[in-house]
C-alpha cells in the first residue's frame, strides 16, 4: 500500500488551484438517477469516491463517459462526466458496494422517486461515528413511502408514487437534506423541509436540479420547499469548488508560514474558518477568483477556541485539520465537536508527532507546542489523514502517513499541490518503503 512520506521545514509559496468539491459532486452524480436524459457534469474532481460511485451507478443501468482533455486544460484542470440512466434495471443497491461509500445509500431517494421501488443496504457504522439512517427512512416515510429494514436492507416502496408533505429534521443532516430533495422533486404535490441543512453543496444540487427542470425554493436556507413535476430532463451543471479543500491548504499555509494564492475557489463558501483563521494571525485576502492566504513564519499563531457546527458555523470537516494547526500554536485552546460522536482519531496520532491534547468528552484541549518530530502515523480518515500532512509539513525530519487511500477518496494530488509550493512531500509505493 503506497505511503506518504513527508520531510518538514519548508515554507509554503505558490499557487494551488482547488477542485472540485468531493462532497457536492457525490450527490450531483446520484441526481442522474431521476431522468432518462443526459446529465453533464463539469469540474469533476478525480477522486477515487467519484470513481467508486459512477461504478455503483452504473449497477443501476447509468451509462457514464468521461470527455478527454481540452486545449489549454492541464492534468489538474476538472473533468466532465456525462451520466444517462436511460433505464433503472436494478433498484437493489448490495451490501458490498454501499459498505464502501456511505453516500450511496442516497440512492434511495431518487430510486424510489422514479421507480417507486428501492432495496439499498444500510451502510453500517463508520469510523467516526454511528452515523445511523433514522432520518432519511423518517422523512421518506412522511413522503408516502413504506420502509421495513429486512436482513440489512432497507426495502422500500411507495405504489402509486411519492406525495408532497412537510417534514421536520429533529437534527441538522446533509445526507437526508439531499435525500429527500431529490426525492421530493418527483413528488406529486409540494414538500416542505424544515430545519434543513444550509450547507453550500445543498444549493449546488439545487441548482442543478433545477436546471433538470425541478421546482424549489429556499435551497440554502433551513426552509427548503420542492413542487413536484412529471419528468426531469438533461442538463449541464458545474460543481462547486471544494470548500473543505480550500480551508485545508489555507491551514497548510497557516502552518508552514508563507504565501500561496488558491484559485478557482471562494471565501464565502467557509467564512466561519476563515475568521478563525484570520484570528490565528493568518492573513486571508480575497482576489479574482480566489483567495490569497499568506504568514509571516516569525509569527507566533495565535490560539483560538473552536466549536463545530453545521454550516454557516466551523465545520467539522475542518476540525482535524485546524487541530494540527493549534499543536503549534502559542498557548492552548479548545476544540469541540459537536457533529460526529468519534471524531478525535487523530489525537493519538498527532501526540506520535509531539503534540499535547488532552480529550474530555467532546472536547479537546490543545496545548501548542515548540515543535513536532517527525513519525509514522496513520489514520482511520480522511480529514484526519491530512491533518497528519500539515503537522507533518511542520514537524523536524520525516513524517510516514500510511493508508494514503484515505486521502485519495477526497484530495486530488495532493503531494503534487504541496510539493509544487515548496514541500518536501511525496507519495512512494508500499514496495519501496519495505
Ligand atoms: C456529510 O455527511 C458529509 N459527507 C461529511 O463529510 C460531513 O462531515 C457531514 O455531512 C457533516 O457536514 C458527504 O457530503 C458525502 P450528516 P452526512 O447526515 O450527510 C446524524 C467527509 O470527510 N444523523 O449531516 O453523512 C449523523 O450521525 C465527510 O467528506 C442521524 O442521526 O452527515 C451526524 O451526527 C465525512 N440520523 C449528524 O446527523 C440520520 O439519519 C450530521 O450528519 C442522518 C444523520
Amino acid at each position: 500500500m503506497d505511503k506518504i512520506r513527508i520531510v518538514g521545514g519548508n515554507r509554503l509559496d505558490g499557487i494551488i488551484p482547488i477542485s472540485g468539491a468531493k462532497n457536492a459532486a457525490l450527490p450531483l452524480i446520484i441526481a442522474s438517477l431521476l431522468t432518462d436524459e443526459r446529465l453533464t457534469l463539469e469540474n469533476m474532481p478525480r477522486l477515487r469516491d467519484v470513481s467508486l460511485l459512477t461504478r455503483i451507478l452504473s449497477n443501476h443501468g447509468v451509462d457514464y463517459s468521461l470527455n478527454g482533455k481540452r486545449p489549454g486544460e492541464d492534468h489538474l484542470a476538472g473533468q466532465t462526466i456525462h451520466l444517462t440512466a436511460r433505464e433503472i434495471v436494478d433498484i437493489r443497491a448490495p451490501y458490498d458496494l454501499v459498505s464502501q461509500m456511505r453516500a450511496s445509500f442516497w440512492v434511495i431517494g431518487p430510486l424510489l422517486a422514479r421507480c417507486h421501488r428501492a432495496q439499498v443496504s444500510l451502510p453500517g457504522g463508520c469510523a467516526i461515528g454511528t452515523r445511523p439512517v433514522d432520518l432519511f427512512i423518517a422523512g421518506l416515510e412522511a413522503l408516502g413511502a413504506k420502509i421495513d429494514i429486512v436482513a440489512g436492507y432497507a426495502m422500500a416502496e411507495a405504489p402509486g408514487g411519492l406525495k408532497g408533505a412537510r417534514y421536520v429534521f429533529p437534527k441538522v443532516s446533509v445526507g437526508a437534506t439531499h435525500t429527500l430533495m431529490m426525492a421530493a422533486t418527483l413528488a406529486k404535490g409540494e414538500t416542505v423541509l424544515e430545519n434543513a441543512a444550509r450547507e453550500p453543496e445543498v444549493v449546488d444540487l439545487a441548482d442543478c436540479l433545477v436546471a433538470m427542470g425541478a421546482k424549489i425554493e429556499g435551497a440554502g436556507t433551513s426552509v427548503i420547499r420542492i413542487r413536484g413535476v412529471e419528468r426531469l430532463h438533461g442538463a449541464t451543471h458545474r460543481v462547486m469548488p471544494d470548500r473543505i479543500e480550500t480551508g485545508t491548504y489555507a491551514m497548510a499555509v497557516a502552518m508552514t508560514g508563507g504565501d500561496v494564492t488558491l484559485t478557482n475557489t471562494s471565501g464565502d463558501l467557509l467564512r466561519a474558518a476563515l475568521d478563525v483563521l484570520a484570528a490565528t494571525g493568518t492573513t486571508i485576502e480575497e482576489v479574482d477568483g480566489g483567495l490569497h492566504v499568506a504568514r509571516d513564519p516569525a509569527t507566533a499563531i495565535r490560539p483560538i477556541d473552536v466549536v463545530t457546527e453545521p454550516y454557516p458555523g466551523f465545520p467539522t470537516d475542518l476540525q482535524a485539520q485546524f487541530m494540527a494547526l493549534m499543536t503549534r500554536a502559542a498557548g492552548s485552546s479548545r476544540i469541540t465537536e459537536t457533529i460526529f460522536e468519534n471524531r478525535f482519531m487523530h489525537v493519538a496520532e498527532l501526540a506520535r508527532l509531539g503534540a499535547h491534547i488532552a480529550i474530555d468528552g467532546r472536547t479537546a484541549t490543545v496545548t501548542g507546542v515548540p515543535r513536532l518530530v517527525g513519525a509514522p502515523v496513520m489514520a482511520t480518515d480522511l480529514r484526519a489523514s491530512v491533518s497528519l500532512v500539515i503537522a507533518g509539513l511542520v514537524a523536524e525530519g520525516e513524517t510516514i502517513v500510511s493508508r494514503v487511500y484515505h486521502l485519495d477518496r477526497g484530495f486530488e494530488r495532493l503531494e503534487e499541490k504541496l510539493s509544487r509550493c515548496g514541500a518536501v512531500i511525496e507519495r512512494v509505493s508500499g514496495e519501496g518503503m519495505r
